[in-house]
């Protein structure tokens, strides 16, 4: 096992009324800026529970923040954030709306141009980042109980990540009433979003790490359980809950401690959105199974070890357990009604292998994937066997 260090100081309040008790987690004196997206929140009743639990706080709104969080929106709510003299910040929504909060954190705090936190490596150390919470409405990206975030700017179609140890949330609320009035789509995300999270710190070589090895398979097998009931039409408490929590270990450090990770299917997906504009979740469904087959020899003893652990697939070579490992990979994703396939989201794909290359080489990102690698023209290779 690799040494670690694992430090996760994010208060959680999980279940059903949770939202009630924010007031207690936010200092009475805080000037708060509530920050939130498109404005789900107002037909749901979420809005008017975080408005009842801070009756006593002065709190200030920024609502419309889209999603893959905008950064000229974002100046915006930076500018009203610095004019209006807030000290806390309160993300109610996804993880856009999270992550928009937290690069609203560290840029509070920064003198440079906001951009530079996103382009330069500039890390948001403990206490230097604007304190916040979130209220979750969407389980999908773990960012409610992690320090990381990506910001999208339309201006140059790109799509940036950054974070830092002061960027964890103080406490979030997961209520998992809140997936009742998700649409499906948006929860077959979360699912795939939160399964793939896990694939990145998992699907690498065998290794020594039992304990972290058992609990990716164990929130695999949890989403896959959960999947169904959540799709289904009738809200089921018990199943939203184990979503909910699962999506937030997938994502909050614990998996990743004393393992190497690759996390190439999201450096290509974020691509795909950056100029397609397609759903974060979805591209990472185009990209991992093609990743997972052009680097099928790196990769296959774990394939196996997925398939018998996590499939029940105990026959075959380990060859052949990999590669059934891929199909059940792409049939669980088909089976919450998404693509895996770049051509099935745009016709215009042409060309689209040769632009990330060579962005990825303009970016000097030349080693993706667990062992540093994946040259840009590997990264070539994946994308075209997408299409
Ligand atoms: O904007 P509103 O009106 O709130 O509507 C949102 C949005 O349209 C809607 N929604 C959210 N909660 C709802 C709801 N609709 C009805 N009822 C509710 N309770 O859902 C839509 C999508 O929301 P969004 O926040 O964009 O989704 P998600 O949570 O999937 O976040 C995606 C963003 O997170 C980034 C992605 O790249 C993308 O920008 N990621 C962040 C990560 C992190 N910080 O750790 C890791 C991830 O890999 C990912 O990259
Ligand atoms: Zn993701």
């Amino acid at each position: 096992m690799l040494n670690f260090e694992f430090k996760n100081p994010t208060k959680i309040l999980f279940g059903k009324g949770e939202i009630a008790k924010i007031s207690k987690e936010i200092p009475q004196d805080a000037r708060i800026l509530m920050i939130y997206g498109g404005g789900s929140i107002k037909n749901n009743g979420i809005y008017d529970q975080v408005k009842d639990a801070l009756k006593n706080h002065d709190m200030h709104e920024f609502g419309g923040v889209p999603a893959n969080p905008e950064y000229e929106v974002l100046v915006k709510a930076l500018q009203y954030i610095k004019e209006n003299n807030i000290n806390y910040l309160l993300a109610v929504g996804g993880g856009s709306v999270i992550d928009g909060v937290k690069f609203l954190s560290a840029a509070a705090n920064y003198d440079g141009e906001p951009w530079e936190i996103l382009t330069k490596p500039v890390r948001t150390m403990e206490g230097k980042g604007m304190p916040f919470g979130t209220v979750l409405t969407l389980p999908a990206t773990g960012s409610e109980m992690n320090s990381g975030y990506v910001i999208s700017r339309r201006e140059t179609n790109e799509k940036l990540s950054s974070g830092g140890p002061g960027l964890f949330p103080q406490f979030s609320v997961l209520d998992p009433e809140v997936v009742r009035s998700i649409p499906k789509n948006q929860i077959a995300n979360g699912i795939a979003d939160a399964y793939t999270h896990v694939l990145e710190q998992y699907m690498t070589a065998p290794s020594s790490a039992d304990l972290q090895e058992r609990i990716a398979e164990s929130i695999l097998i949890s989403l896959q359980n959960a999947a169904p009931k959540v799709m289904a039409d009738d809200f089921d408490y018990d199943a939203a809950a184990n979503f909910m929590w699962c999506c937030t270990m997938a994502l909050n450090g614990l998996i990743q401690k004393g393992v190497i990770t690759d996390w190439a299917v999201h450096a290509i997906g974020h691509e795909l959105t950056a100029h397609y504009g397609i759903d974060h979740a979805r591209t990472l469904a185009v990209i991992a199974p093609s990743h997972y087959r052009y680097n099928f020899e790196t990769k296959k003893g774990k394939l196996a070890q997925y398939a018998e652990r996590v499939w029940g697939i105990s026959e075959g070579s380990t060859e052949e357990k990999a590669e059934k490992a891929i199909t059940r990979l792409e049939e669980f994703f088909h089976s919450l009604e998404i693509n895996t396939k770049l051509s099935e989201y745009t016709e215009d794909f042409a060309g689209t292998a040769e632009k990330i290359e060579r962005t990825f080489t303009d970016r000097n990102w030349l080693g993706l994937g667990e062992n540093k690698n994946l040259t840009p023209k590997d990264v070539y290779k994946i994308v075209e066997m997408s299409y």
